[in-house]
């Protein structure tokens, strides 16, 4: 318990209202972090002193308010840019959530590059939306979508990756972490893999971006997508990272203000980046709370987040493997803080249901990855997701919620 005492937990905790709020009369357990996280004040001070003394529309007017509102967002991208490790930060492009950075590139990436014939490799354990958005360019295009399967504990295969890999690949497109299995893949391997083959890679950090240190060099992406509300930021504000030289060669994503340079009837030319992506009047203050969730981040440090939570899985696959009748879905020996299971034949959504009625807040359903499931063979399960302010504590009550969801039904 060192890195817990170290980590003082509770000292975060104070730092989110919500999570001294009770539901039903009971001190809220919130385990659905992978839903969304909670924000912790300095996140919500953002908003606040951003609508009481910032408010203006940004990259316009003369005024000192534009100024200020400006600064706030272009001062997020710059911190956005550090968090993530970017080598420049027009290659951070705020956009509205994951979902928006997979489709960006889809459609403008995508249909620059894919045509008939060409593949696009996936995985079987994507969310929905780094699937259907290359569905659509498949059928626009007539490329196919190539998907490594995985293993019953949910882990890649890579030989199958290897097999798949070919002149024909136009992208790879990956999750990081999974938001079902919470196993975390070998990103750096499958880069490795595909660049010797001249093939760019997407990777879909929604899940992982909040759990472990990020750095896109590093890691050598080409592209990498992130939801801000996943992040103890905002929701409503994303990240699209860019490679410079991708970005600068791809068309435009949507038409209209500040992504243009010049605009006749006859011929419109485009902004420089990142505005060349950020068509229209974006979330201003999403992005200055997204920064704020950054700085949050970083002041407690990423290293010691991932330590603290790795703990509390460790802890959590213990007393949660040792209830009764319970199967955890997804076994990966790398993963990292999510717990999907069945219980019996008890459906999830009544686990879920009897569980709010103790204040302890999980998801149940097929978390939007329809095809991991298909393949393990579980039509649905209950999920329980940690963030940074978690405790064993609440472990403990969410274990007893279970035995009483079991006694419920009579097991
Ligand atoms: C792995 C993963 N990718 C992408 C998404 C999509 O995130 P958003 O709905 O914020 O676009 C999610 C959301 O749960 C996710 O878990």
């Amino acid at each position: 318990m060192k890195n817990e005492a170290a980590f003082d937990v509770e000292r975060i905790r104070q730092d989110f209202p919500i999570l001294s709020t009770q539901m039903h009369g009971k001190p809220l357990v919130y385990l659905d972090n992978a839903a969304t996280t909670q924000k912790p004040q300095p996140v919500i001070d953002t908003l606040v002193k951003y609508y009481t003394e910032q408010n203006a529309n940004i990259h316009r007017s003369p005024h000192l308010l534009a100024e200020k509102a400006t600064r706030a967002y272009e001062e997020a991208r710059v911190k956005v840019k550090n968090f993530l490790n970017a080598a420049d930060a027009h290659e951070i492009i705020f956009i509205r959530n994951a979902t928006e950075g997979v489709n960006l590139v889809a459609s403008t990436y995508g249909r620059a590059n894919v045509g008939e014939g060409d593949e696009i490799i996936v995985s079987t354990m994507e969310h929905h939306c780094n699937i259907v958005p290359w569905q659509m360019l498949c059928e626009e295009k007539g490329a196919t979508l190539k998907v490594i399967p995985i293993n019953d504990a949910g882990e890649l295969l890579m030989d199958e990756f290897d097999k798949l890999l070919s002149p024909r690949t136009k992208i790879v497109a990956i999750v990081h972490m999974s938001n079902v299995l919470g196993t975390i893949n070998p990103v750096e391997d499958i880069i490795a893999k595909a660049h010797a083959q001249g093939v760019p890679v997407l990777i879909d950090a929604a899940q992982s971006a909040y759990h472990m240190t990020i750095d896109v060099q590093k890691m050598d992406a080409d592209f990498l997508v992130l939801s801000g509300h996943k992040l103890y930021g905002p929701t409503g504000i994303g990240v699209l990272y860019g490679k410079t030289r991708l970005l600068d060669a791809m068309p435009p994503y949507q038409g209209g203000g500040d992504m243009i340079d010049t605009v006749t009837f006859e011929k419109t030319t485009y902004n420089e980046l990142p505005y060349k992506f950020e068509a229209g009047t974006p979330h201003i203050e999403g992005a200055a709370g997204l920064g704020a969730a950054v700085d949050y981040i970083t002041g407690i440090g990423m290293d010691a987040i991932a330590a603290y939570e790795h703990e509390l899985m460790e802890y959590g696959t213990q007393v949660i493997g040792d209830v009764d009748g319970l199967t955890i879905i997804g076994t990966a020996a790398n993963k990292a803080s999510v717990f999907s299971f069945t219980l019996e034949d008890i459906h999830p959504l009544e686990i879920g249901t009897l569980l709010d009625r103790e204040g302890i807040a999980i998801r149940t359903g097929q978390h939007c990855a329809h095809p991991v499931l298909k393949r393990l063979g579980v039509p649905s399960t209950a999920r329980a997701s940690l963030g940074m302010y978690n405790t064993r504590a609440e472990i403990d009550v969410f274990v007893d919620g279970l035995r009483k969801v079991q006694k419920f039904f009579g097991k």
